[in-house]
């Protein structure tokens, strides 16, 4: 059980709160590049601000504030130039820096600004940086940089807090009643056969590392040298959950909107049927988790566990909490990212920022459990997962 008070600290990520700031040292998505595509200049939410990305006619980037300096209008309605973008109403145009440069109506450009932030690409997602100089490399995780694979990205926005995502992340043992016995109930509600099979779960254990923090669970049936329990498999600090399946390899992205809202990336991979480089056409499908009349029908595994997250309200109110033996992943995260906003305050960089190129190229291997990859990668071919000189080995 926390106190209202350390629940806010946990869940308040506008500017100038503790959460805010530690956020603030991460780069974040704001959108897929198809999404640009279809529309150059979009308003975007993050961390409590609101803001305009737009995409110029040279094909360069730019996250400025979310109104004119002139008559505050949006200038989500602004059209995209060769330098940068001309607000709708009378024409004032913004570079990417959010400096003001062309005033069509006065004899001169008055030297204003907007709010602007850094904004770079990789994988088909465009992220932004919205924390103080310098600012770090946008990290290239091995599913954003490899261009072996052929991707869909899937954006969901949800009515809650990022952290209730993040906190199911860290949960494993609600895989058994919440993906079995909740989905196979669902299964039931909709004259289907249940989905699911229960595996029991004997122990859970986790394991920080220089990225985060690998879940690991020990299911009945399976033994000591399983993959699931000798590996585990990685939460990437603050806000990414890497999962496989049968069909995928995906991150789980969850951008925090604001204190009460997320918008969910599944960032999916699998192996290559065709030649098209992957970010030239990846397809991007917006969904939402609730049916026309607000129900939700979960029939997924997915489903479900966003039903967890919703289901907690807006911001889980954290004071009717009973952690109990179980839950002990939420109570280690929570530690975590204590830990890493004092890091913050005395000034050094939180875990995960990358500043060394070296360490940035090609692309952040990680390891992960040898099941996912086998489902991945059939027939033996066999890929380097592990981060030289991490704490967590095989
Ligand atoms: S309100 Fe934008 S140019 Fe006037
Ligand atoms: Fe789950």
């Amino acid at each position: 059980m926390l106190t209202r008070e350390e629940n806010e600290r946990l869940t308040q990520v506008g500017p100038g709160t503790a959460m805010g700031n530690l956020l603030r040292r991460y780069w974040h998505v704001v959108a897929a590049r198809a999404e640009l595509d279809e529309d150059p200049v979009r308003p975007v939410r993050l961390l409590g601000e609101d803001l305009t990305l737009f995409r110029d006619q040279r094909g360069r980037l730019g996250l400025i504030g979310e109104r004119c300096a002139h008559r505050a209008i949006s200038l989500a309605y602004g059209i995209p130039q060769e330098k940068g973008l001309r607000c709708a109403y009378h024409g004032w145009t913004y570079d990417t820096e959010g400096r003001v440069v062309d005033m069509p109506f006065e004899p001169a450009c008055l030297p204003l600004r907007v709010t602007a932030y850094p904004v770079q690409e990789v994988g088909g997602l465009v992220f932004a940086y919205l924390g103080p100089e310098p600012t770090p490399l946008l990290p290239r995780h091995e599913l954003f940089a490899r261009d072996e694979f052929d991707k869909s990205v899937e954006i969901t926005p949800l009515p809650c807090s990022w952290l209730q995502c993040m906190d199911n992340s860290l949960d494993p043992v609600h895989y058994e009643h919440l993906h079995v016995a909740y989905g196979n109930y669902v299964m039931k509600k909709l004259g289907k056969p249940p989905k699911m099979a229960a595996a029991r779960h004997l122990k859970i254990d986790f394991d920080v590392f220089a990225y985060g923090v690998y879940k690991r669970r020990l299911v009945e049936g399976a033994g000591e040298d399983s993959d699931d329990w000798r590996i585990g498999h990685p939460i990437l600090f603050p806000n990414t959950l890497l999962v496989g399946d049968a069909k995928a390899v995906r991150y789980q992205i969850r951008v925090p909107i604001d204190d009460s809202h997320t918008v969910h990336y599944n960032y999916n991979c699998w192996p290559r049927k065709n030649k098209t480089p992957a970010w030239e056409g990846i397809p991007v499908e917006r969904t939402s988790l609730f049916e026309p009349n607000g129900s939700i029908v979960a029939d997924s595994i997915v489903k479900q566990d966003m039903l967890g997250w919703v289901g907690q309200g807006p911001i889980s109110d954290r004071t009717l909490e009973h952690l109990v033996t179980s839950d002990k992943g939420v109570i280690l995260y929570h530690r975590m990212l204590l830990d890493e906003m004092e890091k913050v305050d005395r000034g050094e960089d939180p875990m995960g920022v990358v500043r060394d190129p070296a360490v940035n190229e090609p692309y952040i291997r990680i390891r992960w459990e040898d099941r996912a990859k086998e489902m991945f990668w059939p027939g033996g071919r066999t890929f380097e997962w592990t981060v030289p000189g991490l704490a967590h080995s095989a």
